[in-house]
Formats: C-alpha cells, structure tokens, sequence
C-alpha cells in the first residue's frame, strides 16, 4: 500500500473517530435532556369554573407526552372571590409572576370577559415587565385557551391574548384544526384554530367532549413544543450582534493545530499571476522559494537527496497554500476543495520515485484540509526546472 493511500485510510479513521466521539457526547447530552422532566405551567383564572376544566383536560394532554408534567396554578385574584375555598379549584395554589420564567413552556387560560382576557389576568401579566425586559420568556412555547359564554368575541380574545405573548418573544402554539373532524358537529362548539374555547352558554354539558377533546391535543402539542425548547435552549446560543466574536477560520484553526505557519505568497516574477480563477476554480503554480530563495535546489541524487527533495516539496505546497488564500479572499474555509496536483521533479534520467517525493505534497495537502483536500494527482520528472528548483507543483483547486 503507497503512503496516499495509508495516509487515506488514517484520514479516514481520525475523521470517523471524531465524528463518533462528537455524536456519542452529543447522544450523552441528550439522553441527559431527554430524561429530565419537561415542566408544563398550565396557568389559569376562572371564576365558574369553566376554565379549570379545560385546564385540566389541557394538562391531561400535557402529561400524554412522556416526561412532560403539568403543573395548574391560578392568577392570583384582585378581588378575593367569595367561597373560594369551596370550589373544586380552591385548593390550586396562586402562581407569582416570577415562576413563569422557571418552565418549558406555558398554557395560559382565562375566562372571555368582553372580548378580552379576565381582569385578573390582565392584572397579573402587567406585572411581568421585569421578565419581559430580561428575556426571560424569550422562545418559551405559550398557547392560550378559554372559556367563553355565548363565544362572543372568543377568537379575538385569544388574539388580543397572544398581543402580550409576542411582544414577551414567546413561540406561540396554536391548535389549527386539530381533532376536529372528531368532534360532534350537530352542537355548537368553542373550537378555534388559535386555540381551544368552551361555549359554556350553550346546551349541554359543558365543556363539550369535542371542546375537552381538543383542548387535550392543544395541551399535547404544546408539551411537544416545550420539549424542543427544554432540548434546545441550553445549546442554541443566540449570536451576538456585537462585532467581539470574530469567525474563527476552520483551516485556520487546523493549521495552528499542526504548527504550520504558511509563508507570505511569492510574488511572480514575470508577467503572470499568482493564480487564475476560472469560474469557481483556482489555478496555481509554484517552486520550492522560499523567502526569495530557492530551498534544496538542484537535480536529485547529485545535488539534492530524496530527503532534502521532499523537504522543498513541503515548502512549495505551502506556498501554493498561500497563494490558494490570496484567492480565496484571505479565508481557506472558502476553499471547497482540491481538484488536482502535478509535481515536476528534477530528475536523473531513469528515476522512477516521483510517487514518493509527491506524497510529501499530497499527505500535508489531506492534513490540513482534510477529506476536501483529497485530489487527482500527476507526477513527472523533468531535465530542469526554474531557478534550478528541484520541485514545482500545478494546482486546481474549487472555491465554494
Ligand atoms: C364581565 C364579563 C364579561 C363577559 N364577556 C363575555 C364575552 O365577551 N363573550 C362571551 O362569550 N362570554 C362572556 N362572558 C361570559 C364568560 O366568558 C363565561 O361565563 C365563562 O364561562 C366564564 O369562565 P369561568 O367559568 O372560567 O369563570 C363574560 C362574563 C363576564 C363576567
């Protein structure tokens, strides 16, 4: 086996070991997330008790998604109502306006009061400007469910609801047309596709089995939403508008991995270019310079050994490497990949190594850019070569 392709294969076991390595702490981390809770603050105000209702049947649909729990908490009250104590939400504790910043996600529910939120509600959110200034609910999945009387108003209430929603940043869920060509459709029903309503002045039991129905797949869809978000919030970082984080180059990087510092670009010494870019392809020429000096040079096997040969091979990939930036505007990541090298040998009569001193070139090449500097390859021995270089390479690379 020649060394490119020993060289390869090694390329190829790091790339796969560090991609096996960065996927198993990843599943690491998300096993991790995966069995921490998702934590659900259904958060209601009712005064009937019509909005506790479809609460409960929204916190059902919550705990439907495995690991996600619904925690009920009511908006605390303006005006205590009387006999509260006795009623089947009277023993569901007060939220504080604090604790909304502590879950994965919330579903807010309140009575229709003319077209609009409860008093209650509107109360307390109004003391959420301290979260509200600290992002706090920034992309934090939110749904929004009512119960109304006649339904009067019911979906812009729910649209006047989402208003404080948007302006907190948070992902608003909606429940579209969830589940309902399941329901009855032979009475009327407070389904929205902004969100689930009970018509609490209609005919009936109420909430309906159709209205509790979707009011569930709401509650599902949200703790759906809150596990994305519980996954993710901790990972996805949003980039900052301040110029204080310059990109960091990937080759760059590579590159002060391996020690390498590439030399300036020779510049040409005729009436030639650097490098040509020919649609999304680069084209470079260069000898073994070095500092305006040519390194080893000389005709093999009298002048220069194979060592000393291989050594000026390493400088000329690196100039081609600094001409290659030059193209690619100052940035390598930009370089798609490698197409194709040539190296010219200066050679006795007969040498038949061309494959060894050129492994030098294309091994360094596959070092730093890795699979993408992967190429064709041609070696040929020539009688002499420019300022008596014992080496000169032809490159193709693709720009992205
Ligand atoms: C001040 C007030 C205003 C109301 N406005 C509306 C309304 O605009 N549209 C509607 O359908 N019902 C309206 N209702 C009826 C309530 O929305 C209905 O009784 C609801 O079921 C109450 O919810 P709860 O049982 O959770 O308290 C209003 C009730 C009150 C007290």
């Amino acid at each position: 086996m020649d060394s490119v392709n020993s060289m390869r294969i090694k390329t190829g076991i790091l790339i796969f070991l560090s991609l096996f390595s960065c996927s198993l702490l990843k599943a690491q981390s998300k096993m991790t997330n995966h069995n921490s809770e998702t934590k659900v603050l259904v958060l209601f105000n009712t005064e009937s008790g019509g909005t506790y209702k479809m609460a409960r049947e929204i916190a059902a649909g919550i705990e439907k998604l495995p690991g996600a729990k619904a925690i009920l908490k009511q908006v605390p009250r303006i005006k205590p109502l009387e006999n509260e104590a006795k009623q089947v939400f009277g023993n569901i504790p007060y939220a504080n306006i604090n604790e909304l910043a502590e879950y994965d996600g919330i579903a807010f529910g309140s009575a229709v009061h003319f077209g609009n939120m409860s008093a209650d509600m509107r109360y307390f959110l109004d003391q959420s400007v301290g979260l509200w200034t600290a992002h706090k609910l920034e992309g934090k999945p939110a749904t929004v469910f009512m119960s109304a009387g006649s339904g009067a108003g019911r979906e812009g209430a729910i649209l006047s609801f989402w208003n404080t929603l948007a302006v907190h940043g948070m992902t608003i869920v909606s429940p579209g047309i969830m589940g309902t060509s399941e329901i009855d459709k032979s009475i009327p029903q407070g389904n929205t596709v902004f969100g689930a309503s009970s018509l609490a002045g209609a005919t009936g039991d109420r909430p309906s089995k159709g209205e509790l129905h979707i009011a569930a797949l709401q509650g599902y869809a949200l703790a759906k939403a809150a596990k994305g978000y519980q996954l993710t919030k901790a990972e996805i970082a949003p980039a900052p508008l301040t110029p204080s984080s310059p990109k960091v180059s990937r080759i760059e990087a590579r590159l002060k991995e391996l020690n390498i510092v590439l030399p300036d670009a020779p510049a040409p010494v005729g009436n030639y270019k650097p490098f040509r870019i020919s649609g999304k392809q680069v084209f470079i020429n260069q000898i073994a310079l070095k500092a305006g000096k040519v390194e080893h040079p000389g005709i093999l096997g009298t002048e220069v050994t194979e060592e000393q040969a291989k050594l000026a091979t390493r400088q000329t990939l690196l100039n081609v490497l600094a001409v290659l930036k030059q193209a690619a505007g100052g940035d390598l990541d930009q370089v798609k990949q490698a197409v194709q090298l040539t190296g010219f040998f200066y050679t006795p009569a007969g040498y038949t190594k061309h494959a060894l001193l050129m492994n030098e070139a294309s091994n360094l090449l596959v070092e730093i850019l890795g699979e993408s500097g992967m190429h064709t390859r041609a070696t040929v021995g020539a009688s002499s070569l420019p300022m008596n270089s014992s080496v000169e390479i032809q490159a193709i690379f693709e720009l992205e």
